[in-house]
């Protein structure tokens, strides 16, 4: 099955779909996989701590400290291949996305250096609230992996959405991600990715930027982070937070990108360029501020040529290397995007059109066509954009093997 020594860190907090995590924890260990388990005070009155250590042959935590003894939260955190937060309450949810530490699980995750995955369950009305969506884009931002809710009987005696996943899909989904780390091409692999938009001065105030908001490039980054590359994130101006779990390097124009590449590609096996570089530069930023004046005309702006950072990873790339660009088409994509596997030297490009709904810029979802150089045309989905990222991770996965 894919498990046998594999840690599982198991977090349940305070809902009624705690009872449910009996089984998941009983099928782990019949697994061989090794489960330990924290649980908040909340999740002690929903189910018992007595079955959950019987079951994982472990002391079931829940204290930061006992008597004269403390709970090692870092070793734990540093001690689990996959941490599963299940069921996840709105009231951790909300702690998780504001980093509010006043518990052992919380303790746990904020040190936790392996992937997380989180199973929310809620009323429905919770499940829609602003608040809650607001929460689970934080963490999704960050690469926490999201289940789905399903939909159907609620305990408030409602039918609708929030009813936490099955505890058998939940196992699958476990059996996934870690057959996936300890498998995986990207094990190791050092990957520079580039994301975001550039913003190209005009003057002091004023410059050229695009739409971009960054997050296929973060989703990207997180997936190949989850992957068990060790990511370098090379990241334009954008509102999204910096993921964690990796280098970082914020830049602002198309020439800081430039030479922050420069300085890393050698050393990178993979090179994964999301960024919407402005192809075009002001020749002349202005040192002050560009003031109109009654009677004189609007000024020229002369734009010069920014360098092509995946053309020039294209070029430079030695025979052990990949790159993979991304192509955003409004006509003849397909013909364009393998026009660009060619001129770029790319190994594989990620078609976007504009003409699919759900696509593009600012939208969480995606549609896109990979296409590579050993001629292979691969249509996907519409999909979530962390869905996007893993179905775009799993190709270069297959490409490297
Ligand atoms: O030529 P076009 O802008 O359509 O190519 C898109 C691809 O090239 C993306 O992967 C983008 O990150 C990359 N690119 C770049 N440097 C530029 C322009 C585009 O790396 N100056």
């Amino acid at each position: 099955m894919g498990l046998t020594g594999k840690k599982i860190l198991i977090g349940i907090s305070g809902s009624i779909a705690a009872y449910k995590i009996i089984l998941l924890v009983r099928q782990l260990t019949q697994s061989d996989a090794l489960v330990k388990v924290v649980m908040t005070k909340a999740a002690v009155d929903f189910v018992s701590p007595l079955v959950l250590s019987t079951l994982s042959r472990q002391k079931v935590l829940s204290d930061l400290s006992e008597g004269d003894a403390w709970a090692n939260h870092v070793e734990l955190g540093r001690w689990a291949d996959l941490m599963v937060i299940a069921p996840l309450s709105c009231n951790t949810l909300a702690k998780m996305a504001t980093g509010l530490c006043d518990n052992l699980l919380m303790a746990v995750y904020l040190s936790a250096t392996c992937p997380v995955m989180v199973c929310p369950a809620m009323d429905e009305d919770m499940w829609h609230h602003p608040a809650t969506r607001d929460n689970l884009k934080r963490l999704s931002s960050w690469g926490v992996q999201i289940v789905p809710v399903g939909n159907g009987s609620l305990a408030s005696g409602l039918v609708g959405e929030g009813r936490m996943a099955e505890p058998e899909q939940i196992f699958d989904l476990i059996v996934s991600q870690v057959s996936l780390k300890s498998t995986g091409a990207l094990q190791g692999k050092k990957v520079l990715v580039t994301a975001g938009p550039t913003y190209e001065p005009i003057d002091p105030v004023r410059f050229i930027g695009n739409h971009s908001s960054g997050k296929m490039g973060i989703a990207l980054a997180n997936e190949l982070k989850t992957q068990g590359a060790e990511v370098h994130l090379i990241l334009g101006p954008s509102t999204a937070p910096d993921p964690a779990g990796m280098q970082v390097v914020r830049v602002r124009t198309a020439l800081e990108m430039f030479e922050a590449t420069k300085a890393i590609f050698d050393e990178c096996d993979i090179a994964v360029m999301t960024a919407a570089v402005a192809d075009f530069r002001p020749a002349k930023p202005l040192e002050s501020k560009y003031k109109k004046q009654a009677g004189k005309a609007p000024p020229i702006i002369e734009l010069i040529e920014n360098p092509d950072i995946l053309a020039y990873c294209g070029k430079h790339k030695r025979a052990d290397q990949i790159s993979v660009g991304f192509a955003l088409e409004t006509n003849d994509a397909i013909k364009n995007a393998q026009k660009k596997l060619i001129t770029k030297s790319a190994n594989i490009i990620v078609l976007n059109s504009l003409q699919d709904k759900g696509a593009g810029f600012g939208v969480d979802t995606n549609k896109v066509t990979l296409l590579t150089d050993r001629q292979q045309i691969m249509p996907l989905a519409l999909m979530s954009k962390p869905e996007v990222a893993k179905a775009i991770v799993n190709a270069i996965n297959e490409y490297l093997t």
